[in-house]
């Protein structure tokens, strides 16, 4: 899950990170609020930046200096409700101007092909760093970081070294990178990225920018992370599923899948996919895993959430029978057609196989329901379903 800047900026104020005072504000007379919060009526320079979840927004006119509430008022009735690369911002948030005199970069992540965690840091931070990379490599240091000893005292050193840090701030910088971790661990983030970090007038080190990732694997462990999702946001289908527990992901097809199992569901895709291409070039719905255990309950939630799809013209259960046999899954499938009544509105196909087919192929023949369709193999199923789906 990503964070917007003004939640990022909270993380790093809780584990000792310097930032700058910032206040959310979603309407000008809120803005300008927050900008007498912060500097008092007499004024002082305060910014206004876009909340979006992309970047960019300062090349695109989302961050804007304030002389005076006032003018914060002004700055944010022009950048709320502007378009940042497809994000309509909804939120400002109103920071304390702080005076730069250098704009470095640090980023802690997950380095997923190395298997590692990685942190990079340059001198030259600011609003380019992507293009930096990609046109002076040497400029953006690259120090592997161990995921069980993390950025020590020791690893900070080794970064402040790499990325060429003056003598002059290298032990203030060294610090607020053994912050910058602490956030990164203890808020089990994948991303902790700082851009700019900077070095103000009165030589101190201060993050003035902060994008997070937080790893949802970890969210058992954060009940107060559950308060930092923008439901708003959120794909209704995808919140739906979520509250049930459901592996879904929406995708832009009219055939519904539910599998069992990453791996089946994924080839699902692939065959009716393939399969949609002699129908008209009907593609799958989603991805819906719905796990080993098929009871009722969550085959009848799995196909709500489908069914619930204005997209979804038809939908193909393609389910192994392991552990839970194929009779368990049919009876789970008959149930939850009982279950779903009326709002089961749209043609399935079924295909079983594994451990109890026959008896499971029999409990659907028997039930007879007239959404239906039995298929043997998953090409023959993917094909019904495609076929359907073109009707
Ligand atoms: N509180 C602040 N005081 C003074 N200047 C600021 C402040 N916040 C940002 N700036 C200036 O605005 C620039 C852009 O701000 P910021 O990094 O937050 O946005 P961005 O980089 O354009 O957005 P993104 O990181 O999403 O791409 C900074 O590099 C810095 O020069
Ligand atoms: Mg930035």
């Amino acid at each position: 899950m990503d964070l917007f800047e003004y939640q990022a900026r909270d993380l790093f104020e809780k584990h000792g990170v310097p930032v700058l005072g910032g206040v959310v504000a979603t309407t000008p007379e809120e803005a300008r609020e927050g900008a007498v919060k912060l500097t008092g009526d007499d004024g002082g320079v305060v910014v206004v930046k876009a909340q979006v979840k992309v970047g960019g927004r300062g090349k695109a006119g989302g961050v804007k200096l304030a002389k005076s509430p006032d003018e914060a008022a002004e700055r944010a009735s022009e950048i709320l409700g502007m378009d940042i690369k497809g994000h309509t911002v909804h939120r400002v948030m109103i920071a304390q101007g702080a005076q730069i005199e250098e704009e470095y970069y640090f980023s802690v992540l997950l380095d997923r092909a190395n298997r590692s965690l990685l942190a990079m840091a340059s001198k030259e931070g600011g609003m380019e760093i992507e293009q930096l990379a990609v046109e002076r490599p040497d400029a953006l240091a690259r120090v592997e970081v161990n995921a069980l000893t993390g950025i020590d005292a020791a690893k900070a050193a080794e970064i402040v070294a790499a990325a060429g840090f003056e003598a002059d701030v290298a032990d203030k910088i060294a610090d607020v990178i053994q912050k910058l971790w602490t956030v990164y661990r203890e808020e089990d983030a994948t991303l902790v990225e700082v851009n700019p970090l900077v070095k103000t007038a009165s030589g101190d080190i201060v993050a003035l920018d902060g994008k997070v990732s937080l790893d949802e694997n970890a969210a058992f462990r954060h009940p107060d992370h559950e308060a930092l999702e923008d439901k708003a946001a959120a794909d209704p289908l995808e919140a739906k599923a979520k509250e049930n527990d459901l592996n879904y992901v929406k995708l832009d097809g009219e055939v519904g899948i539910i599998g069992n199992g990453a791996g089946l569901v994924m080839s699902t895709l692939d065959v009716v996919a393939y399969a949609g291409e002699s129908h008209g070039g009907v593609k799958p719905a989603n991805f819906l895993d719905i796990g080993g255990g098929a009871s009722a309950e969550v085959m009848a939630a799995g196909l709500d959430v489908i069914l619930n799809d204005a997209q979804v013209k038809s939908v193909f259960v393609n389910v192994f029978g392991g552990i839970t046999a194929c009779d368990a899954v049919a009876n789970g499938i008959v149930k939850a057609l009982q279950i779903l009544g009326d709002e089961a509105n749209k043609p399935l196909v079924v295909r079983l196989d594994g451990n109890n087919v026959e008896e499971g192929r029999r409990i659907l023949a028997e039930a007879a329901h007239p959404l239906v369709t039995l298929a043997s193999t998953m090409d023959e199923g993917a094909d019904k379903a495609a076929e359907l789906a073109a009707k």
